[in-house]
């Protein structure tokens, strides 16, 4: 099997890289390579590669920037993710896009399945459910996972900014009324692989089980690293931002464990994993 990977060096994008590489034949592509915006250079590399499956890392991700750069957020989200869906249809590829909690409004008590009704509160939200609906137009043969509260080895995470403020400030004032599924990347890429080796369609949600607050999640990181700092918990509106966030945006496998192949493990589970690389630079600063 030919995987061709689009916005390869991102947080996810290195993960699926680095972890299905030795498994099957991986064509890893980063922005400078291949813009997603460039339909005409899309088709061009993927018709040259000719896939089996083409998995789109690439993404906006600056959530409240995306407020006043609406344009440049939908470019890649939406008419990125139609590009790509359809490029890997003319060679008879699969698709896989990636998705997000904050496709919905927060408003639930109970987590959301893939059926529940959608109502972003954002223009990061908009766009990528426009993503997933340009991304089904474009390729009957699609997989779409939602993730959420992402983070990983690399790349720019809540993990990474609890450690650099660890290391200036002496407390952390944590918003304490957002809840979410904190999901390790490398999960996902295992949960993605399974998807990929049982043919799996459509839509699926795919976090780490369990939820936290971000003051939950930011606790757990300091306790487990030791580290020598105060966290406190806040109100979302103490901690003003351009963009609205979900209050409640927990979500449930519900597809993947019906179909009984889902292979998240909870989410305290996978952190502490993760957390082991970052004590690893800890011990070397
Ligand atoms: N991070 C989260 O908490 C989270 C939560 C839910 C869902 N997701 C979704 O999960 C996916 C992966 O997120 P992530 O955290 O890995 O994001 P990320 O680290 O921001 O990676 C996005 C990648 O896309 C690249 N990119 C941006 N514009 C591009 C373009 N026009 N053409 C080609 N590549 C482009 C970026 O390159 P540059 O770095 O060079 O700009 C970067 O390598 C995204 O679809 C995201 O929406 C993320």
């Amino acid at each position: 099997m030919k995987l061709l990977v689009v916005g390869a060096d991102g947080q996810l994008g290195s993960d699926v890289v680095r972890l299905l590489s030795p498994t099957v034949e991986v064509t890893a592509l980063v922005m400078d390579e291949l813009d997603v915006t460039d339909r005409a250079g899309l088709r061009q590399a993927v018709e040259s590669v000719r896939p089996d499956v083409v998995v789109n890392c690439a993404a906006w991700t600056a959530v409240d920037r995306a407020e006043t750069e609406q344009d440049a957020a939908y470019r890649v989200n939406v008419l990125g993710a139609a590009n790509v869906a359809q490029a890997a249809r003319r060679v008879g590829a699969r698709v896989v896009y990636f998705s997000s909690d904050y496709v919905f409004d927060g408003t639930a008590t109970q987590p959301y399945d893939e059926d529940a009704p959608t109502g972003p509160l954002s223009v990061y939200g908009r766009t990528k459910l426009l993503g997933e609906q340009a991304t089904r137009e474009a390729n009957p043969d699609h997989l779409i996972l939602r993730l959420a509260w992402l983070y990983g080895r690399s790349g720019h995470n809540f993990v990474r900014t609890v450690l650099r403020l660890a290391r200036t400030k002496d407390q952390l004032r944590i918003v304490d009324d957002q809840v979410g599924c904190p999901t390790f990347t490398e999960d996902v890429v295992h949960q993605l692989w399974t998807a990929i080796e049982e043919d799996c369609s459509g839509t699926y949600h795919c976090v780490n089980t369990g939820r936290a607050s971000w003051y939950g999640f930011a606790t757990h990181i300091v306790h487990r690293l030791g580290l020598n700092i105060g966290v406190i918990p806040i109100q979302t509106v103490d901690y003003p931002s351009p963009a609205r966030r979900p209050a409640f945006s927990v979500l449930a496998d519900r597809k993947f464990d019906l179909e009984q192949l889902n292979v998240m493990r909870p989410w305290e589970d996978a952190l502490d994993d993760c957390l082991l690389r970052y004590r690893e630079e800890l011990s070397h600063d």
